[in-house]
């Protein structure tokens, strides 16, 4: 009989537990590689409109098939800093209006930019946006939605107030939340929105050179340019209206969509890439010291502190038509709005 006897040598041993070791090591790394590209209730998208779009009777529905396939438009490279500081928009109405005169594009957006005190990010962002967005073939307004001088900034609110004057005044089909230091550098990536609240930012070279391989800082990050219909913005009851100084007001909102189940696309890489300002840390933006507090409530308090709640907590100092923009002024209560979130804040 063949005796088939394997001695296992001590090395032979140290080699298969080095072996086993790599090889759960390289395991644990896809996984977490996977996990951190990955974010609950976000999938991404390509956004192709191509053919025609809800045809009205009189006029053709644009053509978008030549955009869906347009190489890449990147400011950088195509239009320097100056190209954009110099350039003026053509065929922009009075109040930042524009709607393409030989085509329906179907459907209305408004374009919602929180701001204070950033002049030259803002003139660049309308002498560009104009650009893109004609280019795209789109029936849009720029709403700006700026604070008052002063007080603490608070962008989540801004940008309520920002939806609540839009709507009144043209009861849009699509409202887009835009930074003003953001600017989409691919004409693929259509401004509209979709089936979901759209994420239309995805990558920035910026964040590569800031130590994030895929080009976005983490994968629920929901900020910087994101598309609703009325009726997404409203199931949510909007931004939070208590969130004072920087950051937090982004991953609210996330939670707000993914504790009702709601689901949230992202435009692919290869399209939703933008070219990010640096900046300094403005003045009267502190860090959000309640960030912790404020995203452990989340779900709950959307259901108190937002649209529903906004109506005695600010007023419109302003509203200016303006050659490339409607410009809101806004100033709020801070006093009023911490007494309602104190519960959630200290609770
Ligand atoms: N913002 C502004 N003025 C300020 C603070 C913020 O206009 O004093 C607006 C502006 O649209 C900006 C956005 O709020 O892009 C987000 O703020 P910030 O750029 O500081 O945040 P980041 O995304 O760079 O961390
Ligand atoms: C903040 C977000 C911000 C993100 C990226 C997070 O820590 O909570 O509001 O958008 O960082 O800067
Ligand atoms: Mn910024």
């Amino acid at each position: 009989m063949l005796n088939i006897s394997l001695r296992v040598t001590p090395t032979f041993k140290k080699c298969g537990l080095v072996l086993i070791l790599i090889i759960s090591g390289l395991w644990w790394f896809s996984l977490l590689r996977r996990r951190s590209s990955e974010a609950r209730g976000i999938f991404l998208i390509r956004p192709n409109i191509t053919g025609t779009v809800n045809r009205k009777s009189n006029v053709t529905s644009c053509d978008y098939s030549d955009i869906s396939t347009g190489a890449l438009f990147d400011v950088s490279k195509r239009f320097p800093k100056d190209f954009i500081l110099r350039h003026r928009p053509r065929d922009v109405l009075p109040g930042g209006m524009y709607a393409p005169s030989d085509c329906d594009p179907g459907e209305r957006i408004a374009i919602i930019i929180p701001y204070r005190d950033r002049e030259l990010h803002l003139k660049v962002i309308l002498n560009y946006l104009h650009m893109f967005l004609q280019i795209q073939k789109r029936n849009y307004r720029i709403f700006v939605s700026e604070m008052v001088p002063g007080t603490k900034f608070n962008k989540a609110l801004l940008m309520n107030v920002g939806f609540l004057t839009a709507e009144a005044a043209g009861n849009y089909d699509c409202y887009i939340f835009h930074d003003v230091d953001l600017l989409p550098v691919d004409v693929r990536n259509i401004y509209t929105c979709g089936d979901h609240p759209r994420h239309l930012i995805s990558f920035s070279t910026k964040y590569v050179e800031e130590g994030h391989p895929t080009g976005w800082p983490y994968a629920w990050l929901i900020g910087g340019a994101l598309a609703f219909r009325a009726e997404h913005f409203r199931s949510v009851n909007g931004y939070s209206n208590g969130i004072f100084g920087w950051g937090g007001e982004d991953d609210d909102m996330y939670y707000r969509l993914t504790s009702r189940g709601m689901l949230i696309e992202r435009v692919h890489p290869t399209i939703g890439q933008y070219y990010v300002f640096v900046h300094k840390h403005d003045r009267g933006n502190p860090k959000n010291k309640f960030k912790k507090r404020i995203l452990a409530t989340s779900a709950e308090r959307s259901k108190v502190d937002g649209l529903s709640s906004i109506a005695d907590k600010y007023s419109i100092v302003a509203i200016e038509t303006l050659t490339l923009y409607t410009r809101i002024l806004v100033n709020c209560s801070e006093e009023r709005i911490l007494e309602q979130m104190r519960p959630y804040l200290y609770g």
